[in-house]
């Protein structure tokens, strides 16, 4: 079946910028490869909506997308009007865990001619994947405020790991590991401080590795993981974490390889019973919305990365390459990686080197 049907998202501020082009390059994309793309666009999941309704999405938004093969997102989150935590708390993290999006895969890559901020770095020297646990950790609704308002206000919220939980995430890692040429996975832990969870986690590492003699593996508490992400960036091909851990290491990843402006990421559900979620690693960036400055390449990637998960590999290799292609030329860049380029300018170059 080569008819898709894609619930698109933009959100808020760069969301709204870059989703177009990452349309734009997925039409072309769909023209070349002879596929075809049924998108609708929902207003829901944004700030401006929150600010109408009273709530970030309306009630019946699960069946609003569930039919859909994938949904493609923008970024949500506009501080000034609404809290980060009921914007994204609203959206973004339900759609993972309703859709138990468990799976949150991030690339990392320094695309050639693209300077690295890391002395002396080539491309093959940053080329790996940070697989982020999606769905529990770190991120619970467990806990809550007693005493509020008082001298005796005490917070509480609690770090939850399933054994299910850990074990799929750390399943795919090892696949992924497994299916690449270095066959290396790095485990991000901190169970030297963190006494409870932490320990639990090593020890389901340890288990699932068991299962693959032929997957070398180690571990870092994630103080010294994210200084060796800047000094030896080469050491690393697969490198899974829990929740938040993920969310921090798959910033670091992207800023080595020049800006956080390009870094894709696929939200997963691997068995296929709920759409999955594809969207850039940053956020709505309200310092540089509006001015057509964001770089639209995360957003495209992100892309990419939704056709090879809906088995169009061949547009997904097509559309990394036009990416490289583009990025290669500086004066296709925008300004985030030292270009002139405005949004639509990168977007449309990537477009055009497609066909
Ligand atoms: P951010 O990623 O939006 O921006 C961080 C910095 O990177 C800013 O200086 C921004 O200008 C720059 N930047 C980000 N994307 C860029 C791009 N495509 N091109 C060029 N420069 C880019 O992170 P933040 O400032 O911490 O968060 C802003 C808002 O976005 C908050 O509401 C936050 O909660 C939200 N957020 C949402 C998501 C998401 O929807 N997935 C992710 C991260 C942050
Ligand atoms: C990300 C974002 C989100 C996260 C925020 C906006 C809740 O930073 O997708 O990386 O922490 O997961
Ligand atoms: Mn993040």
């Amino acid at each position: 079946n080569r008819i898709h049907s894609i619930a698109v998202i933009p959100g808020d501020g760069i969301g709204k910028e870059v989703v177009p082009e990452g349309l734009r390059v997925l039409e072309a994309a769909a023209k070349r490869y002879g596929f075809e793309l049924k998108a609708e666009e929902h207003a829901f999941a944004s700030c401006d909506y929150y600010l109408k309704h009273g709530a970030m999405m309306p009630e019946d938004w699960k069946e609003r997308v569930s039919g859909r093969d994938a949904i493609f997102f923008g970024a949500v989150g506009w501080p000034d009007t609404v809290p980060d935590h009921i914007s994204l708390w609203g959206s973004l993290i339900q759609f993972r865990r309703e859709f138990d999006q468990y799976v949150n895969l991030r690339p990392v890559r320094l695309m050639p001619g693209v300077p690295s901020p890391l002395a002396g770095r080539q491309p093959g020297d940053i080329d790996f994947y940070v697989v982020r646990e999606n769905t529990e950790g770190e991120y619970s609704s467990i806990g809550g405020r007693m005493f509020p308002g008082t001298e005796r206000e005490v917070v509480i919220q609690e770090t939850v790991m399933s054994r299910v939980g850990v074990d799929r995430i750390l399943a795919y890692a090892f696949d992924l590991a497994r299916s690449r040429p270095k066959k290396h996975l790095t485990s991000a832990t901190k169970s030297n401080g963190i006494s409870i969870t932490m320990p639990y986690w090593d020890e389901r590492v340890e288990a699932m590795a068991a299962n693959y003699p032929d997957v070398r593996w180690d571990k870092y508490h994630i103080d010294i993981l994210v200084a060796h992400f800047v000094l030896n960036p080469d050491r690393f091909d697969v490198v899974v974490g829990s929740n938040l851990f993920g969310d921090i290491l798959s910033d670091l990843g992207p800023a080595c390889t020049g800006t956080i402006g390009i870094a894709p990421s696929g939200n997963i559900n691997p068995e296929g019973r709920f759409p999955s979620l594809f969207e850039p690693v940053h956020g709505s960036a309200p310092d540089i919305a509006g001015q057509a400055l964001a770089n639209p390449v995360g957003q495209i990637w992100s892309a990419a990365m939704m056709l090879e998960h809906l088995g169009e590999t061949e547009a997904a290799a097509g559309i990394v390459a036009a990416i490289e292609t583009v990025l290669a030329e500086p004066s296709l860049r925008t300004r985030d990686l030292g270009g002139r380029a405005s949004t639509s300018e990168c977007g449309r170059a990537v477009a055009e080197a497609l066909s």
